[in-house]
Parts: structure tokens; sequence; C-alpha cells
């Protein structure tokens, strides 16, 4: 396990609040901060061109990336976020007029949007219908046709936190020559990934969640066993590797990089790439499986309280093969959005999901921040305020009304 002081001090988003927040975005480092400001600094003197230090960052990314997503270096690159690679999928494997391209009813919209798009040619897009939230695997055995080409599915539910079964659905896939797609960005960076094992032909994950990234970096995974069947929708100038040497640059003779690199676009965003090279180097010395341990310890005092609180109901899946450190949850009285406020109001930062709290627990929450959680949904199930504040979030609130 890792010294959770130690982690908490590249945090300074600890001193002031209790986090649980991690599933929408997560807190900028100090070290992440750090590094951005120096190239903005560099940027503002105009020193910076296209510097060495970039491009070896990127090939960190995509080799710390590797080792999160469980794939070899050449199958993962630096994408904007999550809707980039879900775009490659889309517009990259071979697809044609007829085909036929599955969906789970409650994916994010980002694996959704770039799906419809094909309807244009002639695709059509086929929704399975969830069971209570969560995607059911004998429903998706009944949907396959012939005519099926793709699933494309999210690792981790993004509004009650149900993990897949990946090893299960992979196996269904290749079974019927079904292209495997997976929205990873619920679980990289907190839940130990196998895309070899899972047999995913294409993952994405944005960097900007557990992955401690600022917003507008990501990961992308291109299985080496499509690359024969693989037509990239895009093509980049900086999918060449000049070695950083940019004297003759009409050279237009260059081969594309024999790796997912080939599928990365134009000119890099220095600062984000900067800091989310520290993000993922620093996940990767402690871990991504003590992360999980460590999540999974906080989470389960606070399904211990809402278990034991006939108020409250989980509205997600806390057995032990599809729980992730995601928890959501909704009061019997149906008065969760107050509860919600009242958490803000007290520093508890979690979000509102299809009518549920979601709690989401990293690598920087400690037992304080889980003992402030369940003490104000406990005092918040018995109708009073926190006891910390020493007001009544209640009256307070309803007075801003
Ligand atoms: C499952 C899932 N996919 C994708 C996204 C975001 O997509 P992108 O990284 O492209 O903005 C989110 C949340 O913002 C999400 O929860």
């Amino acid at each position: 396990m890792f010294d959770i002081k130690e982690v908490r001090a590249n945090f300074p988003h600890t001193k002031e609040t209790s986090y649980f927040n991690a599933a929408s975005n997560g807190p900028l480092s100090n070290p992440g901060y750090k590094v951005q400001e120096a190239v903005y600094i560099q940027a503002k003197s105009g020193l910076m061109g296209r510097q060495v230090e970039v491009y070896d960052a990127l090939d960190n990314i995509r080799r710390n990336g590797a080792k999160i997503f469980g794939a070899r270096k050449k199958e993962v690159g630096f994408g904007f976020n999550t809707t980039f690679g879900i775009n490659l999928a889309a517009f990259g494997l071979p697809l044609k007029k007829g085909d036929e391209i599955l969906l789970s009813d409650v994916e994010f919209p980002a694996n959704v949007y770039p799906w419809l798009e094909l309807r244009n040619r002639g695709i059509k897009i086929k929704f399975l219908k969830s069971n209570r939230g969560c995607f059911d695997i004998e429903d998706l055995q009944k949907a396959i046709t012939k005519k099926t080409k793709v699933l494309s599915l999210s690792f981790v539910q993004y509004f009650n936190g149900y993990k897949n079964d990946m090893t299960t659905i992979g196996k269904i896939c290749k079974a019927h020559g079904i292209f495997f797609v997976v929205d990873a960005i619920q679980g990289a960076g907190c839940e130990p990934m196998n895309v070899h094992k899972w047999q995913v032909d294409i993952a994405s994950a944005g960097g900007h969640k557990w992955l401690l990234g600022p917003q507008g970096t990501g990961i992308f995974f291109v299985s080496d066993n499509i690359k024969d069947r693989f037509r990239p929708p895009w093509r980049s100038w900086l999918g060449v590797d000049w070695k950083c040497d940019w004297s003759n640059l009409n050279d237009f003779d260059r081969p594309f990089d024999n790796s997912a690199r080939q599928f990365e676009m134009g000119t890099y965003p220095a600062a984000h790439v900067m800091a989310f090279d520290w993000s993922l180097e620093f996940i990767n010395k402690l871990g991504v499986r003590n992360i999980q341990k460590h999540n999974y310890t906080q989470m389960d005092k606070l399904i211990e309280l809402l278990n034991s609180e006939p108020f409250y109901r989980i509205t997600g899946s806390v057995d032990k093969k599809h729980r992730s450190s995601i928890i959501s949850f909704t009061s019997h009285r149906g008065d969760i959005d107050y509860i919600h406020r009242l958490l803000t109001y007290c520093h508890i930062i979690t979000a509102m999901r299809e009518g549920s709290i979601r709690v989401s627990t990293h690598l920087y929450n400690d037992t304080n921040d889980l003992k402030r959680l369940t003490i104000c949904l406990d005092q918040a199930a018995k109708d009073s305020c926190c006891g910390k504040c020493k007001v009544s979030p209640r009256k307070k609130l309803k007075k801003k009304k």
C-alpha cells in the first residue's frame, strides 16, 4: 500500500474539501500545476518551440498508458479525451451499410453520438435495454445477429459504478466476430485493466478523471490484432516520427510510425502533456491494484453505513464482481437533492447523477474524509445538521431559495 499522507501532500484541495468526485473531474495536483506553469512561463518568453521534453513526456505517457490498459506500448497513443478514441473506432473499423452496432441504453453520450453518425451510412444502431441500470449479458447474447459487427460498452458505468464482466463479454464478442470497443474512462487508473485478456479491439479513456490529468488529455488503445483491418479516419503530419528535427518538412515520403502514435493528431497541448505525464507516472508508481484496494477500503465504510441506515437505498452494485470506486444511492424520502446540497454545503463534494448521489473515492481520500461523509449522511438521515458546522444547513438552504 502507499503512504496516504505523502499522497495527499500533492493535492492542495485535500486541505479544504473532502472530494468524492473523481468520476467527474480529478483535482489538479501541485506537481501537475507546476509543470504546466513552467511551460506557460516558457511560452510567455517566446522560447517555446516543439521541445524535446514534450516528446519525451508523450513517449512516457504511451508507456505508462500501456501499463494502465494492460497493453503493449506500441498499441497506445495520446488522445485528447475519451471521444477521440471512440471516433477512431466508429470511423476506422471496417463497417458497411447493413451492419449493426450494439450499445447499452445507459452509455454516457460520448460513447453514443459518434456511433449515431453512422446511421447516415446505412448502419443500424441497436440499444440494449439495461436491467436496473446494469448491462445484461443474456440480453447481449439474444441481440447478436449475423449483422452485428461492434459492441461498444463502458468498462464501468458512469452513474452507478457497475463494472462490466469484461472477460465474458470479450469472449462472446470474439466468438461472433464482433469488434469490442471499450469506453474506459471510469475505470482506467483505479481498476486493473487487461485489454489483451478481455480481447478488446479499441479502448479509450479521457485523462481528467481517475487518471488525474488536465482536461484535454487521454489515452487510447488500438489492438495490434486489428492492424490490417483498421483504416484510420484521419491522418496527421505528427503520425510520422520526425525525431524532433523540423529542418526538412517537405519530405512527404516518410512512413507513418508503426504504432498507435500514427493515429494521434497534430500539435500537442504541451502544458497538458507535461501534467498528464506526471500523473500517469504517479499512478503507476503507487500501482493501480493498490489504488483499487485503498478505494475499496474507503468505500466499505460508506457501504456499511448505507446498508445499516434504512433511509438510504444503494442504486449501484456492491457485488464483489461488479463493484468499483463509484457508489450511488438515493433516499427513500425523495429528498436526495437536498442531501446533495447539504454535503456540498459542508465541503463534501459528490455529484448528482440520474436521481442518485454519486460518491467516487480516489487515492487522495483518507479515513477522515470518509468519517466526515458518513457522519453527514448519518445526520442527514436523522434530519439534523452535521454537527461540525454548528448551523442547520437545512434552514440556511431554505433561506437561500
Ligand atoms: C463513461 C464516460 N465516458 C466518457 C465521458 C467523457 O467523455 P470525454 O472524455 O470524451 O469528454 C464521461 C464523463 O465525462 C463518462 O463518464
